[in-house]
């Protein structure tokens, strides 16, 4: 038989609606083997995280590993997101409360113990603030040949959303970032010049309700919920930027790309926590990331809806 290996990857975010339709889509991908799941401080504080990263486990049945992480970003005084994700930082349809207990291993520790145990090199998928990422290259630099590639949801080259130059995830916590991006670990960055793409509109949400299943009805409330915020800015629907960071391994043919330098400002007066993208090559530095720009909008719609199909009525 020649079956496609699995990529093993470690999921870790600050759920989230976004983060937790991401999981959904990692957990019903059989191209991914699932080792651990993190949580990080971001869309609310770090106790809140943890508890809906365990709720939305529970949820989809994942039972791996999984560690809480540390307070407060590297060296930045935390913000979090109420206004996006409620007060909760997962708002919208109840939950099931965690059947497990969380691993007694910080967040980096389970992720060196995963990453160290693993025959082949592992990929990290972080769709929140890069915290533990960074903490983990700082605690375990021995282990960064073991780590084949980041899939980051975070930045954005033409643009910021939390100020009018940096994104969300990368102005949490922007000595992360940058620690990161000069890693030279492969990266695969979704920024928001292809999430805003990532557009799933009140139609779409019918199409996943109509699944019928626990899990696309909860998805479905889960992108109402998500979708009332940007409704006042005029979206056509709700962005789902952490989903795209899983698409781009799981589905890259749906994805625009294009190779370059990325470099994160963390003292700016008007650009902390701004990507700086190198696209004409003038900095003579070689590409660290791969950039997406452009997705397949209805054909990630067609991925979201496959991937709640394969939930039973039991999650
Ligand atoms: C990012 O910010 C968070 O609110 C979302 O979960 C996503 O990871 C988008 O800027
Ligand atoms: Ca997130």
């Amino acid at each position: 038989m020649n079956e496609t290996k699995k990529i093993p990857v470690i999921l870790d975010g600050d759920p989230g609606h976004d983060d937790a339709i991401a999981w959904v889509l990692a957990n019903a991908s059989p191209a991914l083997d699932i080792r651990a799941v993190t949580s990080v401080c971001g869309n609310q504080i770090i106790e809140k995280t943890t508890y809906n990263a365990m709720r939305i486990m529970t949820l989809i049945g994942l039972h791996v590993p999984m560690a809480k992480g540390v307070d407060n970003p590297l060296i930045a005084n935390p913000i979090i997101a109420p206004v996006v994700h409620g007060k909760s930082g997962l708002d919208g349809p109840a939950l099931p409360e965690p059947d497990f207990e969380m691993s007694p291993l910080s967040a980096v520790e389970l992720m060196a113990k995963v990453i160290s145990e693993s025959d082949e090199p592992v990929t990290l998928i972080p769709t929140g603030p890069l915290t533990n990422v960074a903490g983990l290259l700082l605690a375990h630099p021995e282990l960064k040949e073991k780590i084949a590639r980041i899939s980051i949801m975070g930045g954005g080259i033409q643009m910021g959303n939390w100020t009018p130059a940096a994104e969300f995830n990368i102005l949490v916590d922007p000595q992360s970032a940058k620690l990161v991006f000069q890693s030279g670990i492969p990266i695969i960055m979704a920024g928001l010049d292809v999430t805003e793409k990532a557009l799933v509109c009140p139609a779409d949400f019918d199409r996943i309700r109509a699944v019928g299943n626990k899990v696309a009805v909860t998805v479905a409330d889960w992108l109402e919920f998500f979708y009332q915020f940007h409704k006042t800015m005029d979206y056509p629907g709700a962005p789902i930027h952490d989903a795209v960071a899983v698409a781009a391994l799981v589905k890259p043919e749906i994805l625009t790309m294009r190779e370059m330098y990325v470099d994160v400002e963390t003292c700016g007066d008007y650009c902390m926590g701004c990507t700086v993208g190198d696209w004409f090559g003038t900095t003579g530095h070689a590409p660290n990331a791969t950039v997406l720009l452009d997705i397949d909008r209805e054909a990630f719609v067609d991925l979201l809806v496959e991937a709640v199909k394969t939930y039973g009525e039991g999650n």
